[in-house]
């Protein structure tokens, strides 16, 4: 697993982007690109990078199909929290990609379990994802993978633990009782399938989950640490996730990376 630690949030971001759109480029010269997407606040960074690529015409969407990470249950999709408004309103209405290229799933399908499977199945008929872009929770969370989740989970239903609830309780009123329960989430398996992960990891309260994603065994407690077993996996942070890190750990890979920081 590569780490790549960048001095702070912005240079954080404007490398991750450079780093996607460059992958497009790379791969639409021959086929469609297929991406895996989260929210948060953790990408916003990047895809505001990426909206200015794209405005200055140095990567175009036409060609790439995504796949969003998850999606909360119980909430309509016109919601302002919905992880589909998220998403129309950060990235793709700023951006050319075709509306039938992109995936969310649907937290309100009468039959979730029919929803989570056919995600699987589109996402294979595209071919596999090509790179996966995420973020963690502060509990070491990959999309809505909560501690204990299976490290071979597939697309599923997810309820979501305290920690999480009271973590996104700010984009609702602060009102926890306000937080859906329940969420649809691709499964730990789903995003190792990726020929590549890239993890965006940023601001001390995550410190500790990158203590464990790096320095830890592979635990599904801290479902991000399964990164360790993909053969392309990378996470790019900044200065203040390091908090945790032994010097050691750090110094390494500040070595190692130093070509590549901006
Ligand atoms: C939610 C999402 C995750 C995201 C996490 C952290 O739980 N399901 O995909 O990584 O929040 O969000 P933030 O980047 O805002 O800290």
């Amino acid at each position: 697993m590569r780490l790549l630690i960048q001095s702070d949030y912005e240079k954080m971001s404007t490398w991750t982007a450079n780093y996607i759109a460059a992958a497009i480029n790379r791969i639409t010269k021959e086929r469609i690109c297929v991406l895996g997407l989260p929210t948060g606040s953790s990408p916003l960074g990047t895809y505001r990078e990426l909206i200015r690529l794209h405005q200055e015409g140095k990567v175009s969407f036409k060609k790439v199909v995504t796949f969003n990470m998850d999606e909360y249950i119980g909430i309509p999709q016109e919601h302002p929290e919905s992880y589909y408004s998220f998403m129309w309103n950060n990235f793709f209405s700023h951006i050319d990609i075709p509306r039938e290229q992109v995936n969310i799933l649907n937290g309100n399908a009468a039959d979730l379990k029919a929803e989570c499977a056919a995600y699987e199945e589109k996402i294979k008929n595209c071919g596999g994802i090509d790179l996966f872009l995420g973020g963690i929770g502060p509990d070491g969370h990959i999309a809505f993978n909560e501690p204990g989740s299976s490290l071979s989970s597939r697309t599923r239903v997810e309820n979501l633990t305290y920690d999480t609830i009271l973590a996104n309780s700010r984009f609702f009123d602060n009102d926890m009782a306000l937080v859906p329960k329940k969420a649809l989430t691709v499964g730990v398996a789903t995003v190792l399938d990726a020929r590549e992960v890239v993890i965006v990891v940023n601001g001390h309260s995550k410190a500790r989950a990158l203590r464990h994603a790096v320095e830890e065994g592979v635990n599904h407690m801290w479902t991000i640490s399964a990164l360790q077993l993909h053969p392309n996996g990378m996470i790019v942070c900044d200065e203040a996730a390091c908090h945790e890190l032994k010097v050691g750990t750090y110094k390494h890979f500040k070595d190692i990376e130093q070509e590549n920081l901006l």
